[in-house]
């Protein structure tokens, strides 16, 4: 989150908030801007493997290759990874999970973690998008290489070219970002994640938003929706 983020006027969210979608549907963009503005926490897996990459650590060697071919990470490394994070007392009054849970062994097991948390419900929203969008838009994206903020040559470019807005850090690809890795990772989130759009529509907890809509618009429509859930 970023400091001295305004919060929603009165508002809190008390959830873990899921933000469903396809890679490159605009989760992660979403995700910030909705704990920004209601000052809790963005736990995005992804950016947590790529912290992990980054530093070197034992997780990170583990993750590297498997991000790399696009495919999921197993599910122990990525729940030993959100169990941690979900229980610190900084999520007790709401988080936005970006990315995760991305299997139905992992949403079965957070339900697990939920209902042992001060926290408790999960609601989940879909980013809905049809799949060539998905890959003009990831072929696009460009990431802060320190802070993993994101822009687009096409829909946000940062106001000096090759500096975040947000840290001065470089911008630059992900390595994932590459068309052929790009297809692997569709078909890894059709495979495994896609099921979960029925899980949580079972369970009564599942919103739909039409990610095909500008950033602003997304935006309005996803905080429209949360303000009702109040
Ligand atoms: P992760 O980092 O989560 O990647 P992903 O799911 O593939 O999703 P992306 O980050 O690519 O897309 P996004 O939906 O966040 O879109 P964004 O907002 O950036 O995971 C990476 C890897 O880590 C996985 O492949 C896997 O190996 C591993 N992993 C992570 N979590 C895991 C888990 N739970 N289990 C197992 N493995 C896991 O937007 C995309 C672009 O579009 C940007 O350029 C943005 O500026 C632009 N954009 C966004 N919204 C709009 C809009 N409305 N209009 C126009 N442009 C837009
Ligand atoms: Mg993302």
């Amino acid at each position: 989150m970023a400091d001295g983020a305004p919060r929603a006027a009165g508002n809190s969210l008390r959830r873990a908030l899921i933000l469903l979608g396809a890679p490159g549907a605009g989760k992660g963009t979403q995700a910030r801007e909705v704990a920004r503005i209601y000052g809790v926490p963005h736990l995005s897996t992804g950016d947590m493997f790529r912290e992990h990459v980054a530093k070197g650590t034992e997780l990170g060697r583990r993750a590297k290759p498997i991000m790399d071919s696009g495919q999921l990470v197993p599910d122990e490394i990525v729940l030993g990874m959100v169990e941690e994070r979900v229980a610190r007392p900084d999520c007790a009054e709401g988080c936005v999970l970006d990315g995760f849970p991305r299997t139905l062994a992992q949403a079965e097991r957070l339900e697990e973690i939920l209902s042992l948390l001060p926290l408790r419900r999960a609601q989940a929203v879909n980013l809905a998008l049809d799949e060539e969008a998905v890959v003009r838009r990831i072929v696009c994206r460009r990431t802060c290489g320190k802070c993993g903020a994101i822009y687009s040559t096409e829909a946000k470019m940062p106001r000096v070219p090759g500096k975040c807005d947000v840290c001065g850090g470089e911008i630059i690809q992900r390595p994932d970002d590459r068309e052929d890795v790009v297809r692997q990772r569709l078909a890894a989130y059709h495979e495994q994640t896609q099921p979960l759009i029925e899980f949580y529509r079972r369970r009564g907890q599942l919103l739909e938003v039409d990610g095909s809509r500008d950033i602003a618009t997304v935006q309005r429509d996803l905080l429209g929706l949360l303000e009702r859930l109040q």
